[in-house]
């Protein structure tokens, strides 16, 4: 019997749906060792923190939760504790994971937790920390064990890595160049999802997907997946994110109006409303650009959900540019902004801008923006009347819901069966206090 065999195992995780994803493969590679999975983690004999370090939050919240761990060592030496993912990438962090807490056994960076079990033997057997952070990865990183959260909507990689280098981000620096998984492997794990464990939703995760294909041998592109993924047989959706506005081509557009197992939802982060902002950030687009985007997309899908990212506060940002901001979500119309004040990040161009914005004009800006947008929301439910939707119907403690592509729910309040998740077309007949509500057609 191994070691690792019926122990007990937590993880911790921070940051984006990649990240999410990643904890589903590093709970498979620790099933996979005989280990099983607790909610205490101070009982677990092995704890894994998947990290981010996306802002500056991200990586506080995360480095003091590992710290509070200490206690818990120092009652049990033989508790093994990992640090992974974007934080212990980081080659200049906020925090030096090795000095400053000197209780992680662990570290590896973000290329290489497939070989998360054979660290965990190596620091059993040699008594010793390991700390393993590659540039590249070396080997595959799906294929193995996956033990999902979510029973109805699943994540699957399609693309890992950016090339885009936006001046405020440190997502390509610790998650070095695009990749893109082989067409043929993702068709095949979508189709099992689908066909043998009865998924629903299927999520293709990378930083740009729009990327898709330009670095495989065999030259593919991101419609070109979508259009070989809509072949397989079954009742889902596919949804994917996050679109670069940079990238989003027009044959991307067709195939989402014209299949009707993509959802008709997308996130497309534009940043900042001013154009001179988004040059700064190297967005490689104008709000122009952008707005021929959203208005193509409008009219090609009349009921189509749209999401952005906004970051407040860019290093030169003026009361000017932040009009602008708010002035594009008036005329975008959201159904949901994720805002962000700006934060530096050590190693990315922004941080060392000369004109830097003050804490408190950020925090100004966030609060008038997201007011704005809770505003633009309640108005925006209005639209939703008398319309028709593709829903996803489930049953909530007895109560039928037919869920959006856009995750928008209509109460079905004479809903006669018994059966869900299943796609219907539910029409929006009532609304009140913003809550809707229709019937099945
Ligand atoms: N500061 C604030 N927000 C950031 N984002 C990325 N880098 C930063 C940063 N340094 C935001 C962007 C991106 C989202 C995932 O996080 O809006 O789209
Ligand atoms: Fe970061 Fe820009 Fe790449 Fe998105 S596209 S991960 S914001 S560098």
């Amino acid at each position: 019997m191994s070691y690792f065999e019926n122990k007990l195992y937590h993880v911790v995780t921070y940051g984006c749906q990649m990240n999410v994803h990643e904890s589903e493969k590093i709970r498979g590679i620790l099933s996979t060792l005989g280990m099983l999975e607790t909610e205490d983690i101070d009982k677990a004999n092995v704890v894994v923190f998947n990290t981010c370090c996306i802002r500056e939050g991200a990586e506080d919240r995360a480095y003091n939760n590992i710290a509070a761990l200490k206690k818990s060592k120092q009652k049990d030496p033989s508790k093994i504790i990992v640090v992974c993912g974007c934080m212990s990438q980081q080659k200049n962090g906020k925090y030096n994971l090795k000095t400053r807490l000197p209780f992680v056994d662990v570290v590896i960076g973000t290329h290489n937790i497939n070989m998360l079990a054979e660290y965990l033997k190596k620091r059993v057997e040699t008594g010793k920390r390991v700390f393993e952070i590659i540039d590249k990865p070396t080997a595959d990183m799906d294929g193995g064990r996956c033990i999902r959260d979510d029973k109805i909507n699943a994540y699957v990689n399609i693309i890992y890595g950016c090339n885009k280098f936006c001046t405020y981000c440190i997502v390509p620096y610790v998650r070095g160049r695009e990749m893109s998984r082989p067409l043929r492997e993702i068709y095949q794990e979508v189709r099992d999802l689908v066909q043998n464990q009865g998924y629903k939703y299927i999520t293709l995760l990378g930083q740009n997907v729009n990327s898709y294909g330009k670095d495989l041998k065999e030259k593919s592109s991101f419609s070109v997946l979508l259009k070989a993924l809509c072949q397989i047989e079954g009742d889902f959706k596919i949804k994917f994110m996050t679109s670069h506005p940079m990238d989003f081509t027009d044959d991307v557009i067709q195939v989402m109006k014209t299949e009707p197992k993509v959802a008709k939802a997308l996130h497309l982060p534009v940043q900042s409303g001013s154009s001179s902002i988004l040059e700064k950030m190297n967005r490689h687009y104008d709000i122009k650009h952008y707005m021929t985007i959203i208005k193509k997309l409008k009219r090609a899908i009349p009921n189509i959900s749209l999401s952005t990212d906004i970051i407040v506060g860019f290093p030169g940002e003026t009361e000017k540019d932040f009009n602008l901001t708010l002035k594009l979500l008036k005329k975008v119309k959201y159904d949901q902004v994720f805002a962000f004040m700006y934060s530096p990040r050590s190693g990315t161009p922004a941080a060392t801008f000369l004109d830097q914005v003050p804490d408190d004009v950020k925090n100004k800006r966030i609060n008038k923006l997201l007011r704005l947008q809770k505003l633009i929301q309640k108005e925006q439910t209005k639209k939703y009347f008398k319309k028709t939707y593709d829903c996803l119907i489930r049953l909530e403690h007895g109560v039928a819901v037919g869920i959006t592509d856009g995750g928008k729910e209509i109460y079905i309040p004479n809903y006669k069966y018994s059966n869900q998740n299943y796609f219907a077309k539910v029409q929006v007949e009532d609304i009140r206090n913003h809550k809707l509500s229709g019937v099945i057609k």
